[in-house]
């Protein structure tokens, strides 16, 4: 017979399920501090490996920056060519090379795999030479598990060159889940067997790498760049469809051309790609920085300021241009870059949904999100291409903002993470005046919008974890000087 009901027993229960929940807690809090450890500890290294002189700035804002800042080629194309180079029998050049961390990643990533990376003799030249490929040693890749996510797209290269792969755990921004289900998906199309294993995935290709029907549920960036980097050497015809078509994609395949690949790009985000046995290495200027871009030009409307973006282009950015002008932003468009600058009155709210290519790129909207909180009305930003891109958002309701964020699809279309829980559209209500505070860079895009939250805020702010932010941005403490920004860097 059960035991008669007491309310000790209640009393324990009651007790057991608290304690549960309380270790739960415990659990997250210490996953959040390691994590928040881990991110400072890579904000340094990052920060460090392009020469950055301290991890802290200190902003005392209120100034429009004003002035000329020149742009350099794309991160998300540049680390993607240097993969590229593998697969090339003779060198490559590439030029207009950043000189920022993600690059110093891939550079040491190719070396460790033998291919020889110097510096060219123009600025920002990389001579890469992959003649003598092979594999690298397992610690030697390892120590580059949690940098970045490029390493995932020596894949199909490696494949071709050596029969085999070993990729490290991926880093990159802390943005959203970042799955790499497509990668494999494809790769173990083209006939690759993936081993995943605690520390990372071996992949070997024993029967070669076969073309194949590839059909991407969503137009992600690397799974297009990843069916691109291993098709033009697979044996036969590849079909990618619902492929991505950012103007850096568009790109690779210049430079896979210009190797030898036979690549051709329908409509409807249908890419086909006819293998070829033997590619040669490229001579490539790489397509210029539209994000970069984007941030300075968010920078000068959001501090009242007026910023020529020497190298930037009209015709990648168009969907930038229409938003940036609809809030009230104007801009003037010269051969050699674009002009961006407030022109005075008001700005405007807008509803924006982030969108793959053509629409509005999510990395545009952490920077503007800081002018919209000038705006007089309620703007909707809703994210459809991250789960998890408002990380950025607490820094500034401490610093005045009025935004809140919300599960829901707001702005107009259901997307994919409407009915997940996640916390994905934000309404910024304005317009608010910042105050200084002190703040921590989250991530790459979010580190730049808290750049220009502390410039635009009454007062001083200290924003820690810069380093996060020379992942992408080349010199920007340089062309924060240049542009009359007030502020101190400390170690
Ligand atoms: N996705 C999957 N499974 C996959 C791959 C992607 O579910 O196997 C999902 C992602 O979780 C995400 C969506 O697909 O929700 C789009 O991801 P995508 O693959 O397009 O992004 P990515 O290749 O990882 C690149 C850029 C990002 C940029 C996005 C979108 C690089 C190194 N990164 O990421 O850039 O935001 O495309 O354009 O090229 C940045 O520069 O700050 C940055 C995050």
């Amino acid at each position: 017979m059960a035991a008669p009901y007491s309310s000790s027993k209640a009393g324990k229960f009651v007790s057991t399920i608290s304690e549960i929940a309380q270790n739960r807690e415990d659990a997250a809090v210490k996953a959040q501090l390691l994590e928040d450890e881990q991110n400072r500890e890579n904000a340094q290294s990052w920060g460090a490996a392009v020469g950055l002189q301290g991890d802290k700035i200190t902003i005392r804002g209120g100034i429009p920056l004003i002035g000329r800042i020149e742009l350099k080629g794309a991160k998300n194309l540049v680390t993607k060519a240097m993969v590229a180079s593998l697969l090339g029998e003779s060198p490559s050049i590439l030029k207009n090379v950043p000189n920022i961390s993600d690059v110093r990643i891939v550079r040491e990533l190719l070396a460790v795999h033998g291919v020889k990376v110097t510096d060219g003799p123009e600025p920002g030249e990389l001579l890469l030479d992959p003649v003598d490929v092979e594999s690298a040693h397992f610690a030697a890749i390892d120590a580059h598990a949690g940098s970045s996510r490029i390493p995932i797209l020596f894949c199909g290269p490696l494949l071709h060159r050596l029969g085999e792969a070993f990729i490290p755990d991926l880093g990159g921004c802390r943005i959203g889940d970042r799955p790499i289900d497509f990668h494999l998906e494809v790769l173990r199309k083209f006939g690759a067997v993936v081993d995943k294993q605690p520390n990372g995935i071996r992949m070997s290709a024993p029967n070669g790498l076969h073309g194949a029907k590839v059909s991407l549920p969503y137009p992600s960036v690397g799974a297009t760049e990843q069916v691109l980097l291993t098709a033009v050497r697979a044996e036969g015809i590849t079909e990618l469809k619902g492929a991505a078509i950012e103007p850096e994609i568009m790109d690779l395949i210049n430079i896979l051309q210009k190797m030898g690949a036979i690549i051709t790009v329908d409509t409807d985000r249908v890419i086909r790609i006819e293998g070829v046995e033997r590619l040669e290495g490229f001579n490539h200027r790489a397509l210029f920085d539209r994000n970069e871009a984007a941030s300075w030009a968010a920078a000068a409307l959001a501090t009242d300021g007026d910023i020529f973006v020497g190298g930037a282009r009209q015709s990648e950015m168009l969907t930038f241009l229409n938003v940036f002008r609809k809030v009230g932003g104007a801009f003037e468009i010269h051969d050699d870059g674009i002009r961006f600058y407030h022109p005075g009155g008001d700005l405007k709210p807008v509803v924006i949904e982030t969108d793959v290519h053509p629409g509005f790129m999510t990395d545009w909207q952490q920077p503007l999100v800081i002018a919209l909180t000038h705006a007089h009305g309620v703007s909707i930003v809703h994210e459809t291409v991250y789960e998890q891109r408002f990380g950025f958002v607490d820094a500034l309701v401490e610093m005045g903002a009025t935004i809140q964020i919300h599960r829901e699809c707001l702005g107009g279309h259901p997307c994919r993470f409407g009915q997940r829980n996640f916390n994905h559209s934000a309404v910024i209500a304005g317009p608010t005046k910042l105050h200084g505070a002190d703040i921590e860079v989250p991530d790459l895009r979010g580190g730049f919008s808290h750049l220009i939250a502390a410039l635009t805020a009454e007062g001083t702010s200290t924003v820690s974890n810069v380093g996060i932010i020379s992942r992408g941005y080349e010199n920007f403490i340089t062309k924060l000087r240049l542009l009359g920004a007030d502020f101190d860097l400390e170690g």
